[in-house]
C-alpha cells in the first residue's frame, strides 16, 4: 500500500479538511497534524490535545464498495488500533464503538465520517487521536501512553497505525466485519456485565452487554429480551 503524508503544524481539524477534499484527493491520503484548533470528537463532541502530546491524523480510504456494505467498519478500525498498542506493551481495551481504552480511561478515539452514495463507491475519512501523554481535564477520565511505559515517537507509531490500517481496511473490504468479529470482542471492555446505552433522542436502553454481530452492531440482553443496536448517536456506560 503506498501513502501520500502531509503534515501541518497548526489547522482546524484534520478530518476536516481531508472531508473537504473527499471529491479529489487520492486513496492513500494522510494528513497529521500537530495542532487542532477545532479537533472533533463523535456525537459532535470536541476532541482536544496537549501540544506535542498526542498523535493526530485522518487518513483517506476509497472503497469500491458503497456506504450500505460498510457498516463495522469503525469497529475493524479499532482493532487494527488495539493490536499495534497491544504490541508495544499497552493493555489496552476497546469500548464500543471504537474508543481504546487504558486502565478504564480513554487513550484514544476514533472519528470515521464517510461521503459518497449507499450503493455506489464510497470515500470514508478515518481520524484517529492518540495520547501519549494525558492532556488537561477534559471532563472525562483519560490516559496518555506514557502511563503504560511505552515510550515511542509519534512518527513511529504513525508508521505502525498505517501499516495495521492498510491490512486491516484491506481484509475488511473482502470479507467485511464478521472476520473481526471475535477478535473485537477479546478486546472488548465491559462484556457481560450490566451497561447503559444512551440515544441522543428517547430512552437509555439497559442490560446485559453480550457483544457484537457479524454486522458491527451491540448486543444486548434487556429485561425485554435480546437487542442489536447500531452506532449512531448512541454512547455506552457500565452501571
Ligand atoms: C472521539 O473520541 O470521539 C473521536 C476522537 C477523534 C479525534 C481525531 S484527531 C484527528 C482527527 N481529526 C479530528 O478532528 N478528529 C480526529
Amino acid at each position: 500500500e503506498t501513502f501520500t503524508l502531509a503534515l501541518a503544524e497548526r489547522i482546524d481539524s484534520t478530518n476536516t479538511q481531508l472531508m473537504r477534499r473527499s471529491d479529489s484527493a487520492p486513496h492513500g491520503l494522510i494528513l497529521a497534524a500537530e495542532w487542532q484548533d477545532a479537533g472533533r470528537g463523535r456525537l459532535g463532541r470536541s476532541w482536544r490535545m496537549r501540544l506535542g502530546g498526542a498523535l493526530a491524523f485522518s487518513l483517506l480510504w476509497r472503497f469500491d464498495k458503497g456506504l450500505a456494505e460498510l457498516s463495522g467498519l469503525s469497529l475493524a478500525v479499532g482493532v487494527a488500533l488495539a493490536r499495534v498498542l497491544e504490541r508495544l506493551g499497552a493493555p489496552v481495551a476497546l469500548k464500543w464503538p471504537n474508543d481504546v481504552l487504558l486502565s478504564g480511561k480513554k487513550l484514544s478515539g476514533v472519528l470515521i465520517e464517510l461521503s459518497g452514495e449507499v450503493q455506489g463507491p464510497a470515500a470514508v475519512v478515518i481520524g484517529v487521536g492518540i495520547n501519549l501523554a494525558a492532556p488537561g481535564d477534559v471532563g472525562q477520565p483519560v490516559a496518555g501512553l506514557a502511563e503504560a511505559g511505552v515510550k515511542i515517537g509519534r512518527n513511529a507509531l504513525l508508521a505502525e497505525l498505517l501499516n495495521e490500517l492498510a491490512l486491516v481496511l484491506t481484509d475488511f473490504s473482502e470479507h467485511g466485519f464478521a472476520a473481526f468479529r471475535d477478535e473485537w470482542q477479546r478486546y472488548a471492555a465491559y462484556l457481560g456485565q450490566a451497561v447503559r446505552l444512551s440515544p441522543a433522542q428517547g430512552e437509555p436502553v439497559e442490560g446485559l452487554f453480550a457483544g457484537v454481530d457479524e454486522r458491527g452492531a451491540l448486543l444486548i440482553d434487556t429485561d425485554a429480551g435480546a437487542r442489536a443496536l447500531f452506532a449512531g448517536e448512541l454512547s455506552l456506560r457500565p452501571v
